[in-house]
């Protein structure tokens, strides 16, 4: 750990006793440990989504759910987290660290590629009405499928509501000149792009772990 991210860790609240189970089953079970949310981030998604008071949060990319445990915590008991994830053979881990973390009530894990899913959620909520907007949606899946991610979910939030992008500095790639032309740095590019020109949010990037993109819709 790089003694910035240590200090930053030891001097803000520690995580759950779940949240560490998940944490560390992560680098037990699987060998992608780095794309975990991590405490830190963890912490600032669970505290900005409290402020936000949500009741629908909808999350793209579980991988083991620790950002979909810790924006949980920030959900009454009347809200509710869908969360999607193209891995089924993550799903018992997922569904332990729900259980551990005792949010397994308030979480739907919907299995399969984020795009179907979300083609279903919007039918549900925009042409069948069975099921509100979200209030917050934090995209954390594929970084090739940000930009249709972003089209995707636009109207199924709220006016008003929230989009958090994770990742969105890429280890600074997104800034080079000449910039990486492989596939996920240009879809993050292309997505803060468009995110930046999109006349219907309101956006910053905050440099928190590889950076998080704050959209609001207005
Ligand atoms: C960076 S990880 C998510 C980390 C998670 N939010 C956390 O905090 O622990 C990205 C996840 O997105 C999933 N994913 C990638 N493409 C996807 C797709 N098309 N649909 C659904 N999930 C996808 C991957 O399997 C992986 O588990």
């Amino acid at each position: 750990m790089e003694d910035s991210l240590r200090y930053i860790t030891e001097h803000s609240s520690a995580q759950t006793e779940a949240l560490s189970w998940i944490e560390k089953q992560t680098h037990i079970r699987t060998n992608h440990g780095r794309m975990l949310t991590g405490a830190v981030q963890g912490r600032f998604i669970k505290m900005l989504a409290e402020a936000l008071s949500p009741e629908r949060i909808l999350e793209i990319g579980t991988f083991t759910g620790y950002s979909a445990v810790c924006l949980a915590m920030a959900l009454p008991e009347t809200g509710h987290l869908d969360t999607l994830e193209i891995n089924d053979e993550l799903e018992d881990l997922i569904l332990e660290g729900f259980r551990r973390a005792g949010v397994e009530d308030r979480i739907t894990l919907m299995l399969g590629d984020a795009r179907e899913s979300l083609e279903m959620l919007r039918k549900e909520i925009l042409e069948d009405r069975s099921r509100p907007e979200y209030d917050i949606v934090y995209i954390d899946a594929n970084k090739r499928e940000y930009p249709e991610y972003y089209g995707l979910v636009f109207d199924i939030v709220r006016p008003g509501g929230y989009i958090l992008a994770d990742n969105v500095l890429w280890d600074g790639k997104v800034w080079q000149s000449p910039m990486p032309q492989d596939r996920q740095t240009l879809g993050i590019a292309r997505f803060n792009d468009i995110v930046a020109s999109d006349p219907r949010v309101e956006s910053v990037i905050i440099p928190v772990r590889d950076g998080l993109n704050l959209i609001r819709k207005l």
